[in-house]
């Protein structure tokens, strides 16, 4: 196992009702910032149940975070928490909303600095100032309310980068499963395979020994494959699979599992592109690369898709090889039977066109990614074109 240090301050508060814990877990005092998207929140009864809990703090809003939170919008709402003298922020919403609060806690204290650096030139990491903020979360897929870590795209110039700062943990996120009861089957869908994918991208390397981390990452690997037929019941939704679903997807990337052990994450990578080129939603860009990245470097993760085939998937062919092609062949499956698809073509993508494009993009920024640090724009391209 390799060397680590885990940090992770987030309070979680989870469970039925907990969102009339606001009202405590907010400064009394603070000038509040709430901040949402495009406006589900309004339709499924959240937004009154926040603003009950906030009734008597001083809160303003901002809203409009679009899916994939984008640059400029984020830039608007920082100049609204410097004018309006906010010192507290409060995301209700998915991984969007809560991401784009990270940026805005990171950008707005921070005046002399152009917030783009902040991604772009990973500046993240060097900045103390933050305005606290804290979640209330009401989609279950990227973890964002347990991690530090955030997604911007600007889409003037098709970006889709991450930043990460242990200064953007959330104070607290607020995890009530029945937030979750007013999603349509297909974020329920792309929940469930991000979380997949999040744990594989820690996962799916090379072994190192870490026997703690590879039973954990295999449970919830698991647990996900069980949990999906209930998750995706819209008609009835379950309170326990909800509540499983959301603590599922909050583990999934809390950064516990990834300790001491290689990380790959160049699906992400490669997946971000596909979004910021062609607006497949983030679970779909990572379903149509996944299984053709393992399959192109079966070599190098023969052990672990060993391990993974025979304990998560209950592949056990004698023959290794056999057993290789079947186990990516059951994780796509697993995808498909969730509504997932996984190919480029099934989007209308051309893989040709997306490859050239991926690469020259890749290449422009100098990057080698992978557990091995060997996966280059080629080799990005060339995965791409397995996608057919
Ligand atoms: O904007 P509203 O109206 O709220 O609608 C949202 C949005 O259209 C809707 N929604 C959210 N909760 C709902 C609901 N609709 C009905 N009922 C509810 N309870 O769902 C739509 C998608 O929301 P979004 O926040 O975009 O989805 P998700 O949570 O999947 O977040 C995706 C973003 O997170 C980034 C992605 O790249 C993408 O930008 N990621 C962030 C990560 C992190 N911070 O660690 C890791 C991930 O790998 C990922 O990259
Ligand atoms: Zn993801």
């Amino acid at each position: 196992m390799n060397n680590f240090e885990f940090y992770n301050s987030t309070r979680i508060i989870f469970g039925k009702g907990t969102i009339a814990k606001l009202s405590k877990r907010v400064p009394r005092k603070a000038k509040v910032m709430l901040i949402y998207g495009g406006g589900s929140i309004k339709e499924n009864g959240v937004y009154e149940k926040v603003m009950d809990a906030l009734k008597k703090h001083k809160v303003v809003e901002f809203s409009g975070i679009e899916a994939n939170p984008d640059y400029a919008t984020l830039l608007k709402a920082i100049k609204q928490v410097r004018k309006k003298h906010v010192d507290f922020l409060l995301a209700v919403g998915g991984g969007s909303v809560i991401d784009g609060t990270k940026f805005i806690s990171l950008a707005s204290p921070n005046e002399g600095i152009e917030p783009w650096d902040i991604i772009s030139r990973d500046l993240a990491k060097d900045l103390k100032k933050v305005i606290p903020f804290g979640t209330v979360l009401t989609l279950p897929a990227t973890g964002s309310e347990f991690n530090h870590n955030a997604v911007i795209s600007r889409r003037e110039t098709e970006e889709k980068l991450s930043f990460s700062s242990e200064r953007v943990y959330p104070k607290f996120s607020i995890l009530d499963p029945e937030t979750t009861y007013s999603l349509p089957q297909k974020q329920l869908r792309n929940g469930l395979v991000d979380a997949y994918v999040h744990v594989m991208e820690q996962y799916m390397t090379y072994p190192v020994g870490a026997i703690v981390q590879d039973r954990q990452a295999e449970a919830l690997l698991m647990a996900i494959i069980e949990m999906a037929p209930a998750v995706l019941n819209t008609n009835h939704p379950d309170y326990d699979a909800r509540a499983n679903f959301m603590w599922v997807c909050s583990n999934a990337l809390n950064h516990l599992i990834g300790v001491g052990v290689p990380q790959d994450w160049a699906t992400h990578s490669i997946g971000h592109e596909l979004t910021a080129l062609y607006g497949l939603a983030h679970a779909e860009s990572l379903a149509v690369v996944l299984p053709w990245l393992l399959w192109y470097k079966r070599d190098q993760k023969r052990d672990k898709l060993l391990q993974y085939g025979y304990r998560v998937l209950d592949q056990k062919q004698q023959k290794y090889s056999e057993r290789i092609d079947r186990t990516i062949e059951a994780t796509a499956a697993f995808f498909q039977s969730v509504g997932m698809p996984t190919t480029l073509t099934s989007f209308g993508v051309d893989p040709d066109e997306a490859a050239a494009k991926v690469q020259a993009r890749w290449e422009a920024r100098g990057w080698s990614l992978g557990e091995h640090g060997d996966i280059t724009g080629a080799d990005a391209a060339a995965i791409l074109r397995l996608s057919r």
